[in-house]
């Protein structure tokens, strides 16, 4: 399936990519900016990077499933996970806000 029309990338080239990083570094905090860096790609117009972020949750949420990690270790790292996300979703939205204030 196409997540990223702009750069014509599919969701397993995202999944694929996404579980490199965990390979790298299991409980690194990963965003849709970092997965594309790493397929030397960027975001241009950005309107799929909340269909990323849910597909970085679930890839993570697998990725931990499948290996040792405890219960706890992964409840905490969903939980840190989710609301850094948040975080930078809310964050986004009042940057767009500020910027049509401007203009
Ligand atoms: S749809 Fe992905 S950057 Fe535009």
């Amino acid at each position: 399936m196409l997540v990223c029309s702009c750069n014509f990338i599919s969701e397993k080239e995202i999944v694929d990519v996404i579980n490199d990083l965990l390979d790298q570094d299991r409980w690194q905090l990963i965003v849709p900016a970092k997965v594309y860096h790493a397929m030397e790609k960027r975001g241009r117009c950005c309107g799929c990077f909340p269909n990323v972020v849910d597909i970085i949750i679930r890839t993570t949420e697998r990725y931990h499933a499948e290996r040792h990690s405890t219960d706890a270790e992964i409840f905490d790292f969903m939980i840190r996970l989710k609301q850094f996300h948040e975080d930078n979703r809310r964050a986004d939205i009042e940057r767009r806000q500020k910027s049509n204030r401007a203009a």
